[in-house]
């Protein structure tokens, strides 16, 4: 086999063999395969797309790459989580132990942030003493004690996809729907899990601008889970705005605290997202029959505090502090040298937000990095005091700064005036969830 001739059949708009694609993902994690071919690959996959088998093939050949983790000995169903790029999107941290607290098995390896997202991991290691870089035995050990752990992905797991995203990063193939659907399916079935609910962004904030593009890609992961046997539901949510309020590292911890304490009311988009993430896991597992059943069982661990306390007990078993994990004691870990609000320019009703550069005015804070070996400040960060459809008058704040170090500052509330629009007008707000795509709907 040569790769300039499977270049040329994709150029040409032809679908490749499971054959094929193993020639090239294994060809380009050995270093057979160079740069410079698969640059052009990608690019004709972007312009000529897959097919469904293409891209579960692609998949399973990536996760292939490197080390596979084997949950098999550890209880039901293993569920897992995965959110595309979300600004303020504290769900798992919520979700995880809520629905192991509900009798799940929650276990889960995530990433870091990097740009306008944050990481789940930079959150929970703002909780002093938390270690996410946990041996595989150990990691199981804790699922077996309290249902749930979530640490770092191995440093061999998918080496493909760490390969082929610096490349796509830099050839401008990175909005490939097969590309996107493989490099996300790959990672998780690498990681071990079973049943996989998806939270598919759409909007300024996202990788996918429009509710179509997004169904596309919800569908291609869907269909990755039907052809690999492994079940995946996939939710459409709105990131026209950040999903919580808190946009942070101890921030979000916080928030996700409160949420887990009763402190956040039902209406809240967060709240709405978390029940609806945890009731489709909850069905997955066969815990629930159906999601009215699943939410009444979530409410019920956020009103009886069995939800905290099975994140204050992950927490612990993973080495940290669980001490802070009440509404009160989170305080110590969000003090800054600095709190102060941006305040509205002018009356009018808040018509939009970017939540990309919410993110981005977040991450000059030093709540993120733009590069991978920036380092976090866990205690800084935003808190929004205004959603889409707010009416203000001028002088209200329209979000707290958490700021320890002031040296972005003007950047910071520049961004936040270009990304917070007011208009006289009250515009249409658009609905926090746009869609749920199952194997039923493709
Ligand atoms: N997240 C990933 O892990 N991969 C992509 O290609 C896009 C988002
Ligand atoms: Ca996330």
């Amino acid at each position: 086999m040569r790769f300039v001739d499977l270049i040329e059949k994709k150029a040409d708009g032809f679908s490749l063999s499971k054959e094929e694609i193993e020639f090239m993902v294994n060809g380009f994690t050995d270093g057979s395969i160079p740069d410079y071919q698969m640059s052009a690959m990608m690019m004709a996959i972007l312009q000529k797309d897959m097919n469904d088998q293409e891209t579960a093939d692609l998949t399973m050949a990536m996760m292939h790459s490197g080390e596979v983790v084997d949950l098999s000995d550890l209880p039901g169903v293993k569920l897992d989580k995965h959110s595309t790029g979300g600004v303020g999107d504290t769900t798992t941290l919520v979700v995880a132990p809520l629905v192991a607290s509900c009798g799940g098995t929650v276990a889960k390896m995530s990433g870091r942030g990097l740009g306008h997202t944050g990481g789940t991991l930079d959150k929970l290691e703002s909780i002093p003493g938390t270690d996410v870089e946990i041996p595989l035995d150990q990691f199981k050990n804790i699922v077996r004690q309290c249902g749930v752990a979530v640490i770092g992905q191995s440093a061999d797991l998918d080496p493909a996809d760490k390969k082929m995203y610096a490349l796509r990063d830099v050839t401008a193939t990175v909005r490939s729907i097969p590309l996107i659907a493989s490099s996300i399916m790959s990672k998780k079935l690498a990681s071990g899990a079973d049943g996989i609910v998806l939270d598919v962004k759409t909007g300024t904030g996202a990788f996918m601008r429009t509710v179509e593009e997004a169904k596309r890609l919800a569908k291609t992961m869907v269909s990755i889970g039907v052809l690999t046997g492994k079940k995946v539901t996939a939710l459409i949510t709105d990131m026209n705005q950040p999903l919580g309020n808190a946009v942070g590292n101890a921030l979000e911890v916080k928030e996700a605290v409160e949420l887990l304490s009763g402190k956040i009311a039902e209406t809240d988009p967060l709240f709405q997202v978390c029940m609806l993430l945890g009731s489709h896991m909850l069905m997955m597992a066969g815990i629930a029959e159906d999601a009215k059943t699943a939410e009444t069982m979530l409410k019920e661990r956020i009103a009886d505090g069995s939800g905290l306390k099975r994140l204050q007990q992950m927490i612990s078993l993973q080495g940290g502090d669980a001490s802070y994990l009440t509404v009160e004691n989170m305080e110590q870990l969000t003090d800054v040298r600095k709190r102060m609000d941006v305040a509205a320019l002018c009356d009018g009703y808040v018509s939009s937000m970017m939540a990309e550069k919410i993110g981005t005015a977040a991450q000059m804070l030093g709540a993120g990095r733009a590069v991978k070996t920036d380092v976090i400040d866990p205690s800084v960060g935003l808190v929004m005091k205004v959603r889409c459809g707010d009416y203000v008058h001028k002088g209200d704040p329209l979000c707290t700064l958490y700021v320890n170090d002031e040296t972005h500052l003007k950047q910071v509330q520049k961004l936040l005036y270009e990304a917070i629009r007011i208009s006289e007008v009250r515009q249409q707000v658009n609905p926090m969830i746009h869609a749920i795509i199952t194997a039923e709907d493709l």
